[in-house]
């Protein structure tokens, strides 16, 4: 089969399409014929050793995929040779065929294709989860979503609109902003591509404010972190809770006094360890994103679609902040 393969840490371009072994399934895996992959950050960290988790060598990146189970191992209950399946674990989605342990499945519901069911369990899932579980959001809260135009970020806005809150989205440039009206924003909000300038980051503050009759947001969704983090925390509305979702530009240091002066909370949201630490809760959650999403209430979009052979081309346009939205790797056609 073939694989994007990495073998040593090192830059994304440094990794090749190499053909290899379809794996042999253990006790409690399947063997998915993969159809689609997600690409998302995570990806562009895990192959040169900057992400939490470390496969073993080598391996494929591409955390969450769909396909077709091949092959089950000789533990797996509930599966079956055919079943059309949504994978999600840190890795192993970019070949033509992945192992994925038993628990690590979700059926694909009739609702979704390939395509659109390999960009859904970790953003959808990491969404629900800090806005539910962590946030405890509202019904007509103001939710402040930064880098809104990522494949995270398209996923929040969503899943919060879903969840009846006002939503103002962040981003660096026009075209971003178009696509999260398009994707269900009320308002929006251009920051600058650099926000270490203080001038730049009260405009950032001020903004955020502006759109609140001055009271601030009540959540801040924040997968990107750097100079952004600070002035978003200043403009919190009282008793706000600022989820810490990741860091594309950089981890951030913060004044602490700034939680005591907003009464506001800074929220930890891991989706990967939720789901092993509650596997229950999140099988509640996905029950309820696949029910939004038979409604048409949350309506998750592959903005750019690439082949196996272009994966490096893939990995790089989230690296170098170009790509709009959600792309995916499609692997095998319906
Ligand atoms: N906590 C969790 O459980 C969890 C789960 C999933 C993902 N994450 C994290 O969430 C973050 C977003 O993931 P994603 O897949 O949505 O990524 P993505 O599609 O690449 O979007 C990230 C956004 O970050 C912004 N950004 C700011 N500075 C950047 C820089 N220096 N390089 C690249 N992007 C930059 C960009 O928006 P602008 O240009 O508009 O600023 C970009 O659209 C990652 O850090 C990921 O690890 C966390």
């Amino acid at each position: 089969m073939k694989a994007y393969l990495c073998r040593e840490y090192g830059p994304i371009s440094s990794h090749k399409i190499e053909t290899i072994d379809v794996p042999i399934p253990n006790d409690n895996d399947a063997l998915i014929e993969v159809y689609a992959a997600g690409v998302a950050f995570p990806d562009v960290l895990v192959v040169q050793g900057l992400y939490q988790i470390k496969p073993e060598f080598p391996f494929s990146p591409g955390g969450e995929f769909t396909g077709v189970i091949r092959e089950i191992g000789s533990k797996v209950k509930g599966w079956k040779e055919g079943d059309r399946v949504i994978g999600f674990k840190g890795s192993g989605g970019f070949a033509e065929y992945a192992l994925c342990n038993q628990f690590n499945i979700m059926p694909l519901p009739d609702s979704m294709d390939f395509l659109t069911g390999s960009i859904f369990p970790l953003n959808y899932g990491t969404s629900i989860h800090a806005f539910k579980q962590r946030a405890e959001l509202q019904p007509s809260e103001n939710v402040l979503i930064m880098g809104a135009a990522g494949g995270l970020g398209i996923s929040a806005i969503h899943v919060a609109k879903a969840m009846g809150a006002r939503v103002i989205a962040a981003a660096s440039e026009t075209e971003k902003l178009e696509l999260c009206k398009e994707a269900g924003a009320d308002e929006t909000i251009l920051y600058s591509k650099d926000l270490s300038n203080s001038d730049d980051q009260k405009t950032f503050s001020r903004k955020i404010k502006e759109l609140t009759n001055g009271n601030g947001v009540d959540v801040t969704f924040d997968p990107v972190g750097g100079h952004y983090a600070e002035p978003a925390l200043r403009a919190m509305a009282w008793k706000g809770r600022y989820l810490v979702i990741g860091f594309t530009s950089s981890i951030p240091k913060i004044p602490l006094n700034l939680a005591l002066l907003k009464g506001c909370q800074i929220v930890g949201v891991f989706w990967g360890s939720f789901c092993i630490r509650e596997a229950m809760v999140n099988a509640q959650n996905f029950n309820a994103l696949f029910e939004m999403h038979a409604k048409k209430l949350i309506q998750p979009k592959v903005e750019k679609i690439y082949s196996l052979d272009r994966t490096v081309e893939a990995i790089e346009s989230l690296a170098t902040r170009q790509a709009r939205g959600k792309v995916a790797i499609q692997i095998k056609s319906e």
